[in-house]
This record gives structure tokens, C-alpha cells and sequence, in this order.
């Protein structure tokens, strides 16, 4: 049989990593396939030397590659959205299947390039998108079909992670390992994305879709990131017996789907509190299984040149099939998406860590308790230090779910005390049980 040909867009830190990938592994590679995989065409603005292009046409006019009627399958690995886009979209025109590792490109253009592929009878995969090497997107879209999924909840981005874990475990700077990770090649090219949160935002959009059957929609997404966290709020949840993890939830409740990403505490005992470095994890609850826990690393080379092959391997299996039919893109048949809504944060419910800093004389923590009980909140634990401030002490509280609303004015109420003295601190807290 005639080989298959790749194009690959890009050859920064996933397209060099599924290069070497479809070398090394090539013999093995072809025994799945029963087709050889040749990388016949690289689109590079400038060749880093890397690489050995020998037998391989280099363009350095990207559009090149998929103009290319020899290209069978395009890999997309530039990044961004907008030339990215137009990338994608001239390959699905030109009847090219596409892989792409892109993200970003999926989260806000997704609902387009998936009807333009459809209308032309191509693929789209992206199994690299999201939590790099681990294959949550197929365990999402084939593994669990037979489940109604409730809800997942993800450490999905390695950068963060990787932060979060060195300042934890080594006391170093926020700025230095952030300096690192992007050494390593694990950070976006705007690590904003990956330190604020949207990175996560974006592969959540991405879960939840093909979780719930619903369209992407990135814009309703939830999002915070992890530069605003403390070492002080890292202890105190340690001494509480918790983690703290930049968590993306997707979860249906009877009311809409939450769609969140923000720092959460999480009981140390929990396998996900145990996921460290830039290792990632998805834990995902379903109605026929129960809860799944899908691990390992996130970001990087070879993880996510072993999923971006993978796709390969699944389009070149299908070409060579009869049928050539397709697992639908976002798992569910497309004229089945749901539209079902997306609850804004106001409306979540979730259980709440609280530090407040206090006058430390009688009656305050009264006046505290009091708030929170007309508000109808519940407190599950409570924990003051001693003062470290002249005059003021650090009151930690933990809380039983509540809805967010009901927490903003509880917190608006007890930032009005005089002996409250500065904001209050609140950081989302998720049992994560069944
Ligand atoms: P890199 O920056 O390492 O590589 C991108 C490559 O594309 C570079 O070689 C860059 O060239 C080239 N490039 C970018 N824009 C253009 C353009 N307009 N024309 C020609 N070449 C261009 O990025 P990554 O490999 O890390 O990321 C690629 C994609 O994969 C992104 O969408 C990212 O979000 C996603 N991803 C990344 C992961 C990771 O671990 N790094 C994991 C999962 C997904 P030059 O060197 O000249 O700038
Ligand atoms: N910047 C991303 C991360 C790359 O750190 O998780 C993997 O998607």
C-alpha cells in the first residue's frame, strides 16, 4: 500500500516531538497501521538545525503545506488563532484530514472548524489539546460512551501545576520555575494563558463538550489562576489536612452546567491532591462506572508527540478502512448537542476556605459566626493563629457547600466590620465525592 503523507506546521516542541516520534517508532508505528507514515512536507519559518530534513520538502510559506495535493494529513503545531485558523480551515477546504494540538484554536473556534470538516468529510483530531499525553479525549468520547457523565474535575495544566508543586515542596519563586517550565517547553507562548488560568479554561471547554454533549463555549468559562495565592494560604490548608490545585469542574447540575477553573482546596488524602510536577489528571464520575482517575505528564515533547501520532495512527486507520467513518467529533451525533445553559459563578455551589484578619479582641469572632449563620452558611471547621500582626490574628474557616451568591454577601457583610481589616480571602473548596 502506497504510504500515507504528513505535513507537519511547526516544529517547536510538539511537531519536533511527533517528528522523532514517527522516526524512532516507525517499524512499530506501521505494525498498528499497516501503512507506512511518511513525513513528506514541513512548514518552518526558520530551520533551528534540530532535525534531519534529508528527503523532506521544506517550505517556509506554511499555507505551502497545505496546498500540497501529495499531503494526505496536516499536523497543526504553530499555535494561536488567527493564522492557525486559516491554516485549518484552507487544509479542511483542501479535503486534508487535520491534527492539531491546538487548544485556544479549539475552544473558540472549534464550532466552526468541526461543521467545516464535517461538510467535507474530513477529520479534525486532538487528542494533544488536552492534559498532553494522557488520552482523556478518547477515554471521554469511546471509553465512557455507554456512561451519562456527571461531572469531572482536571489538573489540567502542567505549567501551573509545576509552579504550584516547586514553590510548595522547594519554597522557590513564583518567576523562577515559571522561567524554568517555559525552558522545559511546557508553557504557552504567552505563559499569561498558563499562570492565569485560560490555558485550563480552554481544555475544559473542550472536556465539557464532548463530557455533556453540549457546544464549546469558551466565554462562559469561569476563570481564575494561581498568581494571586499566598505560601500562608498554602500552609494553613496543609494544616487543615488539604491541597491546593488549580482545578478545572465541569459539572451538570439540575439547574445548568458549572464550568469552572480556580484554585481549590482539596482533601490531601484524595489521589488528584497527590498529582505533582507537571504530571496532569482528570478525574471523571460517571453513572455506570463511578469515579475514574486518568494521570500522567501533561506537557512536554514526547507526551504530546505520542498524542498527536496517535491521532495520526487513528486517521491513517480509518483511511485504510472501508467505511471510513469517524468517531463524531465532540462525541456526541452534531445535531444531538444539547443547549443546555451555562451557570454563571454566581449561581455555583461549592464549600469555601476563608482567612480573615482580625481585631484580636472579644466578640469578633461572634460577630463572624453570626454573619455566616444568617446567611445560611455552615461551618465545618475553624482555625485561629496566633496574632503575627500588632493587634490582628488570622482566622481561617472552613465552610459546608453554599451557593456562591449567598457567600459574596456573607463576605460583603463581614468585610463591613470595623474589626475586619482587610479583604477577605476566599478560595473554593470540592470534596470531590460521588
Ligand atoms: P513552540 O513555540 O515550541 O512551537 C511552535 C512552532 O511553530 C515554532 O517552531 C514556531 O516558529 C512555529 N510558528 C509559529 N507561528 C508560525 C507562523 N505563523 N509561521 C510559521 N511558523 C510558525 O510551541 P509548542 O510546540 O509548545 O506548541 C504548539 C501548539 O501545541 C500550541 O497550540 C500549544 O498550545 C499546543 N500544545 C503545547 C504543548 C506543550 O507541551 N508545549 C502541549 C499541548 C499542546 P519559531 O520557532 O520561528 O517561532
Ligand atoms: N502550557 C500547557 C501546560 C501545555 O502547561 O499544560 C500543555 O497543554
Amino acid at each position: 500500500m502506497k504510504p500515507v503523507k504528513v505535513g507537519i506546521v511547526g516544529l517547536g516542541t510538539v511537531g519536533g516531538g511527533a517528528f522523532n516520534l514517527l522516526k524512532e517508532n516507525a517499524a512499530e508505528i506501521s505494525r498498528r497501521t499497516g501503512r507506512y507514515i511518511q513525513v513528506s512536507h514541513v512548514g518552518i519559518r526558520r530551520d533551528s538545525g534540530k532535525y534531519d530534513l534529508h528527503g523532506v520538502k521544506v517550505s517556509q510559506d506554511i499555507f505551502a503545506v497545505v496546498n500540497d495535493p501529495e499531503v494526505d494529513i496536516v499536523v497543526e503545531v504553530i499555535g494561536g488563532t488567527t493564522t492557525a485558523r486559516e491554516l485549518v480551515l484552507t487544509a479542511i477546504a483542501n479535503g486534508k484530514h487535520v491534527v492539531t494540538a491546538n487548544k485556544a484554536l479549539l475552544a473558540e473556534f472549534g464550532n466552526e472548524i468541526f461543521a467545516a470538516a464535517e461538510a467535507k468529510g474530513v477529520y479534525v483530531a486532538f487528542e494533544a489539546a488536552v492534559a498532553g499525553g494522557v488520552p482523556i479525549i478518547k477515554v471521554l468520547r469511546e471509553g465512557l460512551a455507554a456512561n451519562r457523565i456527571e461531572w469531572l474535575a482536571g489538573i489540567i495544566n502542567g505549567t501551573g501545576n509545576y509552579i504550584l508543586t516547586e514553590m510548595r515542596d522547594k519554597g522557590r519563586d513564583f518567576a523562577d520555575v515559571l522561567k524554568e517550565a517555559q525552558a522545559l517547553g511546557y508553557a504557552e507562548a504567552d505563559p499569561t494563558f498558563d499562570v492565569e488560568g485560560i490555558d485550563a479554561a480552554h481544555k475544559l471547554t473542550i472536556l465539557a463538550s464532548i463530557a455533556f454533549g453540549i457546544p464549546l463555549q469558551f466565554a462562559k468559562v469561569y476563570t481564575e489562576g494561581i498568581t494571586r495565592l499566598t505560601r500562608e494560604d498554602v500552609s494553613y490548608a496543609e494544616e487543615l489536612g488539604y491541597r491546593i490545585k488549580n482545578l478545572g469542574i465541569a459539572r451538570r447540575t439540575p439547574e445548568g452546567i458549572e464550568l469552572r477553573v480556580h484554585p481549590t482546596l482539596i482533601s490531601a488524602d484524595r489521589l488528584i491532591a497527590n498529582v505533582h510536577g507537571v504530571k496532569n489528571a482528570v478525574l471523571v464520575q460517571s453513572n455506570a462506572v463511578g469515579p475514574t482517575l486518568y494521570y500522567g505528564a501533561g506537557a512536554g515533547a514526547g507526551p504530546t508527540g505520542s498524542a498527536v501520532v496517535a491521532d495520526i495512527v487513528d486517521v491513517v486507520r480509518s483511511l485504510s478502512s472501508d467505511n471510513n467513518s469517524y468517531v463524531p467529533h465532540l462525541a456526541f451525533q452534531p445535531n444531538e448537542l444539547a443547549d443546555t445553559p451555562i451557570l454563571p459563578v454566581e449561581a455555583i455551589r461549592t464549600a469555601y476556605y476563608l482567612r480573615l484578619q482580625a481585631n484580636d479582641k472579644p466578640g469578633v469572632l461572634a460577630d463572624v459566626t453570626r454573619i455566616l449563620s444568617e446567611n445560611g452558611i455552615s461551618i465545618e471547621a475553624i482555625l485561629q493563629k496566633p496574632a503575627h500582626e500588632a493587634g490582628t490574628v488570622p482566622v481561617i474557616i472552613l465552610t459546608k457547600p453554599v451557593i456562591e451568591r449567598e457567600m459574596n454577601r456573607a463576605i460583603g457583610s463581614l468585610e463591613a466590620l470595623t474589626d475586619i481589616v482587610a479583604p477577605v480571602v476566599r478560595i473554593r473548596l470540592e470534596a470531590l465525592d460521588a
